[in-house]
């Protein structure tokens, strides 16, 4: 099997040109659209001709994005929406049908990370940290949920992040609501498959790649203060933030389209050659691209079957 090369910038297999009006006449919907990635994803979304309604908190740069979708030529709604807050997703999906039409494509990209060491956080901020970024996810998957399964048609997207995989300080909230997005992802695409809609109805939790956005700014300063030798350590690791916004941007429109269908439930790094992991099929990628524990003793993590075949035995 080919290895997958790396990309910081938009190649040919996702590029605006190669998925241009595949989602003609479809309407996705955009978490976190104001800026950064998740404008880009608005605007790749644009590029394949799907209408758009973007959500945020930040109205100013919203109307930004919204305007920059319509000059591409497709209709955008901006929407006010905390995505933590399941009452207001209610009524903003319900105004969303209203205004666009069915939804078929939902990207959870709203998310963020404050950086801060657990004991430096009032609880309610360190909770805030998981919730944006998983509880908003799960609110907006299960709005769309059931017309997804009525039409049999649809994608979720969740922007995960490396760190849901990897073990780092200054990222606990962040890490434990990235790590059950990806697992949220994976479970929610295993019961879809239960029920024979994995061909048309597919869930992808993704690293966008390491991207220079507000979301990346230093160390705050009371942070650097009590440990000195991390603002160092991340400014190092910044250096290597080199991804631009597009790729994932690009890697969303891919997916939408249904061309990447054999990474449903899996976790992909936007960074990898999507062409190459894709051609590599369902089988090559199987106990790839997945969260997962291995034991000594080579001990399989099945969810409880070997020990409760052990205890038949005994
Ligand atoms: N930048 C990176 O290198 C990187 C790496 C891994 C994962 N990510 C993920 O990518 C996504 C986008 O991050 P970004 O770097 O563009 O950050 P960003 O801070 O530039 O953008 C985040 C956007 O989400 C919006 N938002 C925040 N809370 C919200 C809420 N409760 N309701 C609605 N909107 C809300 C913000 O207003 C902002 O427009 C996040 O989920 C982030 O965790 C980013």
């Amino acid at each position: 099997m080919s290895q997958p090369a790396i990309h910081a910038d938009v190649y040919p297999t996702i590029s605006p040109e190669a998925l241009a009006g595949l989602n003609n006449g479809k309407v996705a919907v955009v978490t976190g659209a104001a800026r950064g990635i998740g404008k880009a994803i608005a605007l790749a979304m644009a590029k394949t001709g799907a209408n758009v309604a973007l959500l945020d908190l930040d109205a100013e740069r919203q109307a930004e994005t919204k305007a920059e979708c319509e000059k591409i030529g497709v209709k955008a709604f901006a929407y006010a929406c905390d995505v933590t807050n399941y009452d207001v997703g209610k009524q903003v999906y319900a105004q969303i049908q209203k205004d666009l039409g069915d939804v078929h494509i939902l990207v959870n990209n709203a998310g963020g990370n404050s950086r801060r060491p657990m004991h430096m956080e009032t609880w309610e901020h360190f909770w805030h940290g998981v919730e944006v970024n998983v509880k908003g996810a799960l609110i907006w998957s299960s709005l769309v949920l059931p017309d997804f399964r009525a039409r049999r048609q649809g994608s979720i997207i969740n922007i995960a992040s490396r760190a849901g995989t990897v073990t780092m300080p200054f990222a606990a909230a962040y890490s434990t609501g990235k790590a059950g997005l990806i697992r949220f992802s994976a479970c929610l695409q295993s019961e879809l498959d239960l029920d024979g809609f994995g061909d048309d109805i597919q869930v992808y939790a993704l690293h966008p790649g390491a991207v220079r956005t507000q979301m990346t700014i230093p160390i705050h300063d009371d942070v650097a203060e009590n440990y000195p030798d991390m603002v160092k350590k991340w400014g190092s690791f910044h250096k290597l933030f080199r991804c631009v916004p597009e790729v994932c941007g690009q890697t969303c429109a891919f997916l939408s389209t249904g061309r990447g269908k054999v990474l449903r439930g899996k976790y992909f790094d936007c960074e990898q050659d999507i062409g190459t992991v894709v051609a590599a099929g369902r089988e090559g990628l199987k106990e790839l691209y997945d969260l997962k524990v291995d034991f000594l003793g080579g001990l399989p993590n099945d969810g409880g079957t070997v020990s409760s075949s052990a205890l038949e035995k005994a």
